[in-house]
């Protein structure tokens, strides 16, 4: 514990690990395919980077921006692009970059929409996997650690915008 409510669940060289690791299963994957790498912003930005600098494949790179936990640990419910792909996907495959998927709202959302628009294949790299609050039928295909119910910050991701620029991923007692 090295401050007051937040401890270490993996450090930064555990993430960087396991990322070279998911980086080689995704290069394998998609050897040979046009591969467009889209981050979820802004939770995923780190993840994303460390992860994209491990492609071989020369993907296209884009982002999306969703509204959906807002300010506090709790989903509003409601989800909607608030920055949407600028690049062509339809028939491409297509690699969403999230942070952490727990009810799935937010990636059922999304995998919906971009499915829409007429993608080659659709799959989900998430760092971290909340599966016991899995709401919605979401496959996560390659995933860096599960975890259990808990909030976790640091590597990008935040608790009332805070906390993302921490190099390891915490977990925090949200109560304190
Ligand atoms: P879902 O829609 O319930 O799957 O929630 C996914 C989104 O909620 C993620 O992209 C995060 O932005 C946020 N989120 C979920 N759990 C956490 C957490 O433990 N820490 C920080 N953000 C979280």
């Amino acid at each position: 514990m090295w401050n007051r409510g937040i401890s270490v669940l993996y450090s930064a060289k555990e993430i960087e690990d396991r990322i070279r690791e998911m980086a080689a299963e995704i290069n394998a994957m998609y050897a040979g395919k046009p591969l467009v790498l889209l981050c979820v912003l802004k939770g995923a930005f780190m993840f994303f980077s460390d992860l994209a600098k491990r492609i071989t494949v020369h993907p296209e790179i884009d982002f999306v921006r969703l509204s959906s936990y807002g300010n506090c640990d709790n989903s509003s419910g409601v989800i909607s692009f608030t920055k949407d792909i600028e690049i062509t996907i339809i028939n491409k495959h297509v690699l969403v970059v999230e942070d952490i998927v727990d009810t799935g709202a937010t990636m059922d959302f999304l995998c919906r929409q971009l499915k829409a628009r007429g993608v080659a294949s659709l799959r989900i790299a998430a760092l971290m996997d909340k599966k016991e609050r899995r709401a919605f039928p979401v496959k996560v295909d390659f995933v860096g650690f599960k975890v259990p119910c808990g909030f976790v910050v640091g590597y990008g991701l935040d608790y009332a915008e805070k906390y993302r620029e921490l190099p390891e991923l915490c977990l925090m007692n949200v109560r304190d």
